[in-house]
């Protein structure tokens, strides 16, 4: 499809436990420093794919082709934020790193200004809103120098204006330093912001391409 891509699935098939097969011949190619979108009805398996695509479930077939190491953010940033402040749960995410105190330090600081969150190190974590938290997951991909995010409805929990925040910062973001980012949602509005999209049904992608054709195609469907 391209010539340089961070994320490329190809032929995935994942089943479950009792045999319910989720992915079967799901293939996606995410170009590198691009913002792309997963939309697709309930159960036909975003977060599934998702979760393969980050190595946390294991597939039954195909193969993966990611840029790593990968930035995981869930619909649900309490169950994700594990540190009491800010800071602590950004550099909390570097310990396997065994940085120095001041180069943990500099990372921290560096991934919460790009959330924009650089006045909000020693915030207890209860004190945010839905958006700061899903900030601080996005920080803490940022600090891990994770070049590919893969984030699962992030906005599902945020009101209208957090989402919209959320949505144009992330895509910003990615422009900014040329991360690759693969964004579920069942929010139509927020294709505006992507570069490109994939259409998911029964566990394969059917649709992909310009955002604004697949808007309008699911807006009269
Ligand atoms: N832990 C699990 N064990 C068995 N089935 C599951 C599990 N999690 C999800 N499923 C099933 O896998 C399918 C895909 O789920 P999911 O990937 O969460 O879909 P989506 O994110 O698109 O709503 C659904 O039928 C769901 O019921
Ligand atoms: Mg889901």
């Amino acid at each position: 499809m391209v010539a340089t891509s961070d994320i490329i699935a190809t032929d995935l098939r994942f089943c479950w436990a009792d045999g319910t097969v989720v992915l079967d011949k799901c293939s996606l190619d995410v170009p590198k420093g691009q913002f792309w979108m997963l939309l697709g009805a309930n159960g036909s398996g975003k977060s599934t794919l998702l979760k393969v695509l980050a190595g946390l479930l294991k597939l039954d077939g195909g193969t993966i082709t990611i840029n790593s190491p990968v930035g995981f953010v869930f619909q649900n940033p309490d169950h994700q934020l594990v540190m009491p402040t800010v800071g602590a749960d950004v550099a909390f995410g570097l310990v396997d790193e065994h940085l120095s105190f001041s180069e943990t330090k500099a990372r921290v600081q560096d991934a919460l200004a790009a959330v924009d969150l650089q006045n909000y190190q020693r915030r207890p974590i209860y004190a945010l809103s839905g958006g700061q938290k899903q900030r601080v997951a996005i920080a803490g991909a940022i600090a891990r120098k994770s070049q590919v995010l893969l984030l699962d409805e992030p906005t599902a929990l945020l009101d209208r204006d957090s989402q919209g925040a959320l949505v144009a910062e992330v895509r910003h973001l990615v422009k900014e330093r040329s991360l690759t980012a693969l964004w579920v949602t069942h929010r139509l509005d927020e294709l505006d912001y992507a570069d490109g999209a994939f259409l998911l049904s029964h566990g394969r992608v059917i649709d992909q391409g310009d955002p604004h054709r697949l808007k309008t195609l699911l807006e009269n469907t």
